[in-house]
């Protein structure tokens, strides 16, 4: 898949070296640069629906961005209605695509 990372920004310039881990998305192993967002990781890979609304089950994804509006919930090591685009990616993480609000899985 495409990386849509910015490497070389304008005015900060180059970006630090960033250490890849594998993270698992809906059990799959993905990677991402450890602590950028998870919601950023994924869309960089793709994936842009990270949860299903609770009575329609219409996809949701990156919106705010700043960890305001919840369209970026999903389940994070078992605890749902993490907001992804404000946590970080470490290695080993289980993320699941959250169906509705959620259920707590340990
Ligand atoms: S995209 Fe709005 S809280 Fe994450």
């Amino acid at each position: 898949m495409a990386d849509h990372r910015l490497t070389d920004h304008p005015i900060l310039g180059p970006a630090p070296a960033p250490r890849l881990v594998t993270f698992y998305h809906d059990g799959r192993p993905v990677q991402g640069f450890e602590g950028e967002p998870i919601a950023a990781a994924l869309a960089a890979i793709g994936i842009r629906a990270l949860r299903t609304t609770a009575r329609r089950g219409e996809p949701r994804g990156l919106f705010c961005a700043i960890g305001r509006c919840t369209d970026c919930a999903m389940t994070v090591d078992g605890v749902p209605n993490v907001r992804t685009c404000a946590t970080p990616v470490r290695a080993g993480l289980r993320v699941e695509t959250q169906s509705g609000l959620g259920e707590w899985r340990r």
